[in-house]
Protein backbone atom coordinates (compact mmCIF):
# COMPACT_ATOMS: atom_id res chain seq x y z
CA UNK A 1 0.00 0.00 0.00
CA UNK A 2 1.16 3.48 -1.09
CA UNK A 3 1.69 5.90 2.20
CA UNK A 4 1.88 8.99 -0.04
CA UNK A 5 1.47 11.60 1.26
CA UNK A 6 -1.10 13.83 -1.05
CA UNK A 7 -2.64 10.63 -1.72
CA UNK A 8 -3.71 9.69 1.56
CA UNK A 9 -5.10 13.05 1.84
CA UNK A 10 -7.37 13.04 -1.16
CA UNK A 11 -8.68 9.76 -0.05
CA UNK A 12 -9.81 11.89 3.07
CA UNK A 13 -10.73 14.74 0.69
CA UNK A 14 -12.90 12.05 -1.36
CA UNK A 15 -14.68 10.84 1.77
CA UNK A 16 -15.31 14.26 3.07
CA UNK A 17 -16.98 15.09 -0.16
CA UNK A 18 -19.15 11.85 -0.55
CA UNK A 19 -20.57 13.10 3.11
CA UNK A 20 -20.71 16.98 1.81
CA UNK A 21 -23.25 15.66 -1.18
CA UNK A 22 -25.28 13.12 1.58
CA UNK A 23 -25.96 15.76 3.40
CA UNK A 24 -27.02 18.69 0.68
CA UNK A 25 -29.60 15.56 -0.70
CA UNK A 26 -31.03 14.47 2.78
CA UNK A 27 -33.89 16.91 2.43
CA UNK A 28 -35.51 18.79 5.06
CA UNK A 29 -37.03 15.85 7.08
CA UNK A 30 -34.33 14.11 7.34
CA UNK A 31 -33.10 15.94 10.87
CA UNK A 32 -31.99 12.37 12.46
CA UNK A 33 -29.83 11.44 9.30
CA UNK A 34 -28.41 15.06 8.74
CA UNK A 35 -27.32 14.98 12.66
CA UNK A 36 -25.51 11.82 12.13
CA UNK A 37 -23.73 12.92 8.51
CA UNK A 38 -22.49 16.16 10.80
CA UNK A 39 -21.36 13.74 13.43
CA UNK A 40 -19.21 11.77 11.25
CA UNK A 41 -18.21 15.03 8.75
CA UNK A 42 -16.70 16.34 12.10
CA UNK A 43 -14.93 13.18 13.42
CA UNK A 44 -13.52 12.92 9.69
CA UNK A 45 -12.25 16.96 9.73
CA UNK A 46 -10.64 16.86 13.59
CA UNK A 47 -8.64 14.17 12.24
CA UNK A 48 -7.93 14.76 8.95
CA UNK A 49 -6.73 18.52 10.42
CA UNK A 50 -4.83 17.23 13.15
CA UNK A 51 -2.62 15.03 10.28
CA UNK A 52 -2.45 18.47 8.20
CA UNK A 53 -1.49 20.73 10.89
CA UNK A 54 1.08 18.32 12.84
CA UNK A 55 2.86 16.51 10.31
CA UNK A 56 2.01 17.70 6.26
CA UNK A 57 2.03 21.57 7.03
CA UNK A 58 5.00 22.07 9.44
CA UNK A 59 7.15 19.54 7.56
CA UNK A 60 6.12 21.20 3.88
CA UNK A 61 7.16 24.77 5.44
CA UNK A 62 10.54 23.68 6.60
CA UNK A 63 11.34 21.85 3.46
CA UNK A 64 10.08 24.26 1.14
CA UNK A 65 10.04 27.60 2.45
CA UNK A 66 8.59 29.41 -0.18
CA UNK A 67 5.54 27.46 0.23
CA UNK A 68 5.02 29.49 3.83
CA UNK A 69 2.36 32.13 2.88
CA UNK A 70 0.15 28.60 1.77
CA UNK A 71 0.72 27.38 4.85
CA UNK A 72 -0.29 29.98 6.86
CA UNK A 73 -3.43 30.56 5.26
CA UNK A 74 -4.12 26.95 5.66
CA UNK A 75 -3.73 27.30 9.43
CA UNK A 76 -6.28 30.06 9.32
CA UNK A 77 -8.44 28.43 7.41
CA UNK A 78 -8.38 25.12 9.17
CA UNK A 79 -9.18 27.21 12.31
CA UNK A 80 -12.32 28.55 10.88
CA UNK A 81 -13.75 25.16 9.97
CA UNK A 82 -12.99 24.16 13.80
CA UNK A 83 -14.77 26.61 15.30
CA UNK A 84 -18.05 26.18 12.76
CA UNK A 85 -17.19 22.29 13.75
CA UNK A 86 -16.73 22.78 18.08
CA UNK A 87 -20.48 25.07 17.50
CA UNK A 88 -22.08 22.46 15.54
CA UNK A 89 -20.85 19.73 18.26
CA UNK A 90 -22.62 21.46 20.76
CA UNK A 91 -25.99 21.74 18.80
CA UNK A 92 -28.86 19.56 18.29
CA UNK A 93 -29.75 18.73 14.39
CA UNK A 94 -33.35 20.46 14.95
CA UNK A 95 -31.47 23.80 15.80
CA UNK A 96 -32.84 26.57 13.62
CA UNK A 97 -29.26 27.47 12.60
CA UNK A 98 -27.84 23.70 12.25
CA UNK A 99 -28.10 23.36 8.61
CA UNK A 100 -26.77 27.00 7.93
CA UNK A 101 -23.65 26.43 9.47
CA UNK A 102 -23.45 22.93 8.32
CA UNK A 103 -23.98 24.93 4.56
CA UNK A 104 -21.06 27.42 5.64
CA UNK A 105 -18.78 24.66 6.83
CA UNK A 106 -18.81 22.82 3.31
CA UNK A 107 -18.90 25.82 1.33
CA UNK A 108 -15.39 26.72 3.06
CA UNK A 109 -14.18 23.49 3.59
CA UNK A 110 -14.89 22.68 -0.22
CA UNK A 111 -12.94 25.36 -1.30
CA UNK A 112 -9.75 24.58 0.92
CA UNK A 113 -9.92 20.78 -0.39
CA UNK A 114 -9.81 22.78 -4.03
CA UNK A 115 -7.27 24.89 -3.29
CA UNK A 116 -5.11 22.59 -2.09
CA UNK A 117 -5.81 19.33 -5.28
CA UNK A 118 -5.56 22.21 -7.87
CA UNK A 119 -2.71 24.70 -6.17
CA UNK A 120 -1.00 23.39 -3.16
CA UNK A 121 -0.76 19.50 -3.76
CA UNK A 122 1.09 20.24 -7.31
CA UNK A 123 3.59 22.19 -6.21
CA UNK A 124 4.36 20.25 -2.97
CA UNK A 125 5.02 17.46 -5.00
CA UNK A 126 6.92 18.80 -7.10
CA UNK A 127 9.24 20.14 -4.45
CA UNK A 128 9.46 16.75 -2.67
CA UNK A 129 10.87 13.75 -3.80
CA UNK A 130 8.60 10.07 -3.49
CA UNK A 131 10.59 9.30 -0.83
CA UNK A 132 9.77 12.42 1.31
CA UNK A 133 6.24 12.10 0.55
CA UNK A 134 6.13 8.36 1.56
CA UNK A 135 7.56 9.21 4.87
CA UNK A 136 5.66 12.28 5.74
CA UNK A 137 2.23 10.05 4.58
CA UNK A 138 3.95 7.56 6.96
CA UNK A 139 4.59 9.67 9.92
CA UNK A 140 0.36 10.48 9.07
CA UNK A 141 -0.62 7.06 9.31
CA UNK A 142 1.32 6.55 12.90
CA UNK A 143 -0.18 10.40 14.10
CA UNK A 144 -3.52 8.67 13.08
CA UNK A 145 -3.58 6.31 16.14
CA UNK A 146 -3.40 9.18 18.60
CA UNK A 147 -5.49 11.62 16.56
CA UNK A 148 -8.27 13.46 18.53
CA UNK A 149 -12.05 12.79 16.88
CA UNK A 150 -13.47 15.42 18.34
CA UNK A 151 -13.30 18.77 18.26
CA UNK A 152 -13.60 19.85 22.12
CA UNK A 153 -10.56 17.63 22.36
CA UNK A 154 -8.55 20.46 20.31
CA UNK A 155 -5.85 22.23 22.70
CA UNK A 156 -5.22 25.06 20.09
CA UNK A 157 -8.84 26.19 19.81
CA UNK A 158 -9.25 26.20 23.17
CA UNK A 159 -6.59 28.33 23.87
CA UNK A 160 -7.24 30.75 21.26
CA UNK A 161 -10.81 31.03 22.69
CA UNK A 162 -9.73 31.09 26.34
CA UNK A 163 -7.66 34.17 25.35
CA UNK A 164 -10.67 35.82 23.49
CA UNK A 165 -12.93 35.60 26.36
CA UNK A 166 -10.49 36.46 29.34
FE1 LIG B 1 -6.05 21.42 4.66
FE1 LIG C 1 -6.76 18.56 3.29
Amino acid sequence: MSTDAIVLLKDDHKEVRKLFREFEKAGDKATVRKGQIVTRIIELLTIHTYLENEVMYPEVRKLLPDLEDDVLESYEEHHVADVLCLELHTMKPDDERFDAKTTVLIELVTHHMGEEEQDWFPKVRDGLGRKQLQDLGAAMLEKKQTAPTKPTQLKALKKALDSATA
